[in-house]
């Protein structure tokens, strides 16, 4: 039986509070997909009360620490050693589009180092949590990483580039480098999600860039925890400031980086 710190504890308890309105919201939106205006406005109501949740559950909890929201941004705290770093609603596309596929994620940093992460996943009512050193679990189970060794048989989640943030050139590359060396490609649309399901060995691998501090910030813990590697492209620590984030199971991460550098590489010579 995992036995939860009280600090889990806090975060579980927020992201179960916000995710009742989320569900309920959720509810709505299918109705809204036929109307002419369509629900963004109302998703938008729905991630900032989720967000307003979360602020105050975790301020009551841990008055002094710092946070840095999605929505909101950064607060700084009376006490300068924690942070929460916290996205109310990971998966928005889908949320607005009624695909059941969203999650509410969490991250505790001590010291500039995440050391708690909670992602919950209200429709299947999944809690996927970590603490450093402690382990990885969804809800009362131990999460272990895939033990797969092969690329050819490995299922790679990602995500694709949005707006014109990112480089689609080089990306398109790697997915091209990736589909060819691998089983398949998922695109769920929930990098908070993705890192989990790499946690949970439901993927083997997981690539994306540019993604910000609180998408990934609970995911990161929930993979190492579980066992898996995580790094930027270039095999180096910078997720947290580049958003590059390339994480999978201890036999798969060199393989993959490998592929993804080369194709990066390569792209940059034909453009
Ligand atoms: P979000 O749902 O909180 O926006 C999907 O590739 C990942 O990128 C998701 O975790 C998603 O988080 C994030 N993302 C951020 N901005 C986005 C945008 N404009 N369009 C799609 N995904 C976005
Ligand atoms: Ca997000």
């Amino acid at each position: 039986m995992a036995v939860r710190s009280p600090i889990i504890n806090v975060m579980g308890n927020a992201a179960l509070k916000a995710a009742r309105g989320l569900i309920r919201d959720f509810g709505e939106v299918e109705h809204l997909q036929v109307s002419v205006k369509g629900p963004g406005e109302f998703v938008s109501t729905a991630d900032l009360k989720a967000e307003r949740t979360l602020k105050t559950e975790l301020k009551r909890a841990r008055p002094g620490y710092a946070m840095l929201f999605e929505e909101s941004g950064a607060e700084a705290g009376s006490d300068p050693r924690h942070r929460w770093i916290v996205d109310p609603l990971d998966g928005t596309t889908n949320f607005l589009h009624g695909i059941p596929h969203f999650a509410i994620s969490i991250g505790l940093e001590r010291d500039g180092e995440i050391v708690a992460g909670v992602i919950y996943e209200p429709i299947r009512d999944e809690m996927y949590w970590a603490e450093k050193g402690a382990g990885a679990y969804v809800n009362d189970r131990r999460l272990r990483v895939s033990a797969r060794r092969q690329l050819g048989e490995a299922v790679i989640g990602t995500g694709m580039p949005f707006g014109d943030r990112a480089d689609q050139q080089a990306y398109m590359a790697t997915l091209a480098a990736v589909m060819g060396a691998t089983s398949g490609v998922r695109r769920m649309g929930s990098a908070a999600l993705d890192l989990a399901y790499v946690a949970a060995g439901r993927y083997e691998g997981f690539w994306e860039f540019a993604l910000s501090p609180w998408d990934i910030a609970a995911g990161l813990l929930l993979v190492r925890e579980a066992g898996g590697y995580v790094s930027d492209m270039a095999g180096g620590h910078g997720m947290m400031s580049s958003g590059d984030v390339l994480a999978a199971n201890s036999h798969l991460h060199l393989p993959l980086a490998a592929l993804i550098k080369e194709a990066m590489r390569a792209a940059r010579t034909a453009f």
